[in-house]
């Protein structure tokens, strides 16, 4: 057990901290970073899916007035570190996926390094490329382990017996489509070399984690790398890992020593160069008996990745943990292909790998003629099937019944394409949600008192998430002091290291830190500091880590609404219930549990990146072609959350929540469709020429 802080600031729904400087447009994002006299660049990417450069001509584009530098393959400076092949760019003339990087052009503006990079020549050697991802190709293989460190497959008791007798199955393919990332704020850099030490301001989830990276790539110490990002303009995963562009930018810097670069990405690029999430291909094996007890689950996943570097979605994870069954097998095969390098996209994992199974468990349902919120109720596991181990806090059947009451689903006529409201064939579905609650360690934390203030410093990141405010928090809960007599310092590398904003984490890691420094602190000095008095904490460890299982779970409800000739689809409600450990802060939460909701729709409806078979590029590069979910799109939209407090976690009680509103979102849409329509939806996107 934690000991849990008495909450006070803690519970509120204060105001974001950094709102007002965003809507006035001061927060200076990395774009904008305060340097004067910049440089900017723009990489020229390969029209080519696999082969190599022979030639890259700069003449023409160096002539153009206000041109720097063209670096290409042949001229640019080699790469300490070349380990990690998303990053060695420029480094040698291979041409791994269309896309890839062949040449930076640095110039006196944005506009002329564009118009510049059209007029570079390149000559190629082109070799047959893979792009495909088919669940009956022959290269499929086996990874040692999936994101980041998970058995790749699991198997327990006897899966084939049980599928055979077995007396109601379920046996179906179910596809996710492959999805990017799209934060409002593109991947942007500004670096600036100075003597051996370089600076970067970069938008990111983590300036330590970019730190550490770039130090690398360039064989430097840490210390001579600063990073820099108070502010972020979403990422959803994709800036929790530096992308290529970070090394462009300091490439095409160390070129102008003392004069800062800036590199943006393009929407289009940010399609080839900042990670997506895989396409995954679902078998979905399900029996139970006539009781509506699961006695088996299979389910093998198929995902691709790029042949030069591994990321392996953790896509059956779900499936291993949701519901009791004596007998489960759950797999990944991947394909490295000739494409982009996949990588975070919220909820990697147990995003797409609740639609398979939470479709499943509906067609399930009506196998079995049950209710499907009874269905998942009659699976609840006593413990964690997996580890064994208890839950922490396993509220899932709660969400579905308080989410059930608030959505009005009794009484609800289970029989499909039977309800009609004018035009539109009306239904409802439901889906669980479930995310891992975890605490990362190796944090460090500083609390200062001066001028009648508390400071706390950590490298923390706000990507739009509230790390600025709910920080302040739970720091003046710690501290036993008013949250207005607290400030904080987030977002460069100058203060002490933290974890990445990623998995869901942020909170409870950065948190449980300045909640173990604000211990220090008092134990120091007591209530009663004096100015200049200070103390730094490391991220405590959690004694309760490896005895229990540590999830949020959540219940979606989705009202889907289709247009009877056209076969338009409007999802007029969706409510989801979650139970997420002690909400930190109302308002923040809830805009992270709506905004994962929000994508979980699109992603039901709308998203798909469209890979050109023959040529290895997204064609519907940009928001008027890869449509995300927009206000219009977004009906009664609404979020809830049961009074939990976990005592296993942390000593807020909190569980993540940056992720769990996309999970499940998708299957309980798919659901609504089927009881509106009685088409039975299993590839992603729900678009109307499948269900027409
Ligand atoms: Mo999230 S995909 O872990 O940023």
């Amino acid at each position: 057990m934690t000991e849990l802080l008495e909450p006070r600031a803690i519970g509120r729904a204060l105001t974001r901290r950094d709102g007002p400087a965003k809507v006035t447009g001061t927060a200076p994002y990395a774009y904008e970073a305060p340097v004067e006299h910049a440089a900017y660049c723009h990489p020229v990417q390969a029209a080519i899916a696999r082969g190599r450069c022979t030639r890259v001509g700069t003449v023409e584009a160096e002539s153009l007035e206000g041109v720097l530098r063209v670096l290409t393959p042949f001229t640019a400076e080699r790469l300490a570190d070349t380990e990690d092949a998303e990053l060695a760019v420029l480094q040698d003339r291979e041409v791994p996926f269309r896309g890839s990087v062949l040449a930076l052009v640095v110039a006196e503006s944005p506009e002329t390094a564009r118009q510049a990079s059209a007029l570079v020549e390149i000559d190629y050697d082109r070799d047959e490329a893979e792009v495909e991802l088919r669940a009956d190709r022959d290269d499929l293989y086996k990874p040692e382990k999936v994101n980041p460190s998970f058995p790749t497959d699991t198997d327990e008791g006897d899966v084939d017996t049980a599928l055979r007798e077995s007396e109601v199955t379920v046996d179906q393919t179910y596809t996710t489509a492959m999805y990017h990332n799209n934060p409002l704020e593109p991947h942007t850099t500004t670096a600036l070399w100075e003597d051996d030490t370089l600076t970067l301001w970069d938008s990111t989830q983590g300036v330590h984690p970019v730190r550490g990276t770039v130090a690398k790539v360039f064989g430097l110490p840490e210390e001579q790398v600063r990073v820099i990002c108070p502010y972020v303009g979403g990422g959803f995963g994709s800036k929790g890992t530096a992308h290529v562009h970070v090394v462009l930018a300091a490439l095409a810097a160390r070129g102008v020593p003392g004069r800062p670069v800036k590199l943006a990405l393009t929407r289009q690029q940010m399609f080839s160069l900042a990670g997506y999430r895989t396409p995954t291909i679902q078998r979905m094996r399900l029996g139970a008996g006539r009781d509506g007890r699961l006695t088996v689950l299979r389910l093998d996943v198929v995902e691709q990745t790029s042949r030069i570097k591994e990321f392996a979605e953790q896509t059956a994870l779900p499936a291993r943990m949701m519901y009791a069954t004596p007998n489960r097998r759950t797999s990944h095969r991947l394909a490295a292909l000739d494409v982009p390098v996949p990588s975070w996209m919220r909820a990697p994992g147990e995003c797409p790998g609740m639609f398979g199974p939470e479709v499943a468990m509906d067609e399930l349902a009506y196998e079995l003629d049950l209710d499907p919120v009874e269905l998942r109720v009659r699976n609840e596991p006593e413990r964690d099937p997996e580890t064994g181990n208890p839950f922490s806090s396993r509220n899932l059947v709660e969400c579905l019944r308080t989410g059930a009451d608030e959505f009005g689903w009794a009484d609800r006529d289970p029989r499909p394409g039977v309800r009609r409201d004018g035009r539109w064939l009306v239904g409802t579905g439901v889906a669980a949600s479930v995310y891992p609650a975890r605490r990362q360690p190796g944090s460090v934390a500083v609390l200062r008192f001066e001028n009648g203030r508390y400071t706390a410093e950590i490298g923390a990141a706000d990507l739009g998430t509230g790390a600025w405010t709910v920080l302040p928090q739970i720091a003046a809960d710690a501290l036993g002091v008013p949250v207005e007599d607290v400030d904080v310092r987030i977002g460069d590398t100058e203060q002490p290291k933290a974890t990445v904003a990623g998995g869901s984490t942020g909170t409870a890691s950065w948190g449980s830190t300045l909640v173990a420094a604000a211990e220090a602190f008092r134990d120091k000095y007591g209530d009663d500091p004096g100015d200049g008095d200070e103390v730094s904490a490391e991220t405590p460890e959690n004694p309760d880590e490896d005895r229990y299982a540590m999830y949020a779970f959540g219940a979606q409800f989705a009202e889907a609404r289709v247009d009877a000739d056209t076969g338009e689809v409007r999802v007029a409600r969706l409510h989801g219930t979650f139970a997420a450990g002690r909400i930190v802060n109302p308002r923040t939460a809830r805009s992270q549990f709506l905004g994962g909701m929000t994508m979980g729709l699109s992603m039901a409806l709308h998203e798909h990146s469209l890979l050109d078979p023959r040529f290895g590029h997204v064609v519907n590069h940009d928001l008027a072609e890869y449509h995300i979910a927009a206000n219009a799109d977004v009906l009664d939209l609404k979020a809830d959350w049961l009074d939990e407090v976990d005592p296993h976690l942390n000593p807020m009680g909190s569980k993540g929540v940056g992720e769990i509103g996309i999970v499940g979102t998708a299957a309980a849409v798919a659901n609504a469709v089927f009881h509106a329509t009685g088409v039975r939806v299993r590839d992603l996107p729900i678009t109307l020429d499948k269900l027409l």
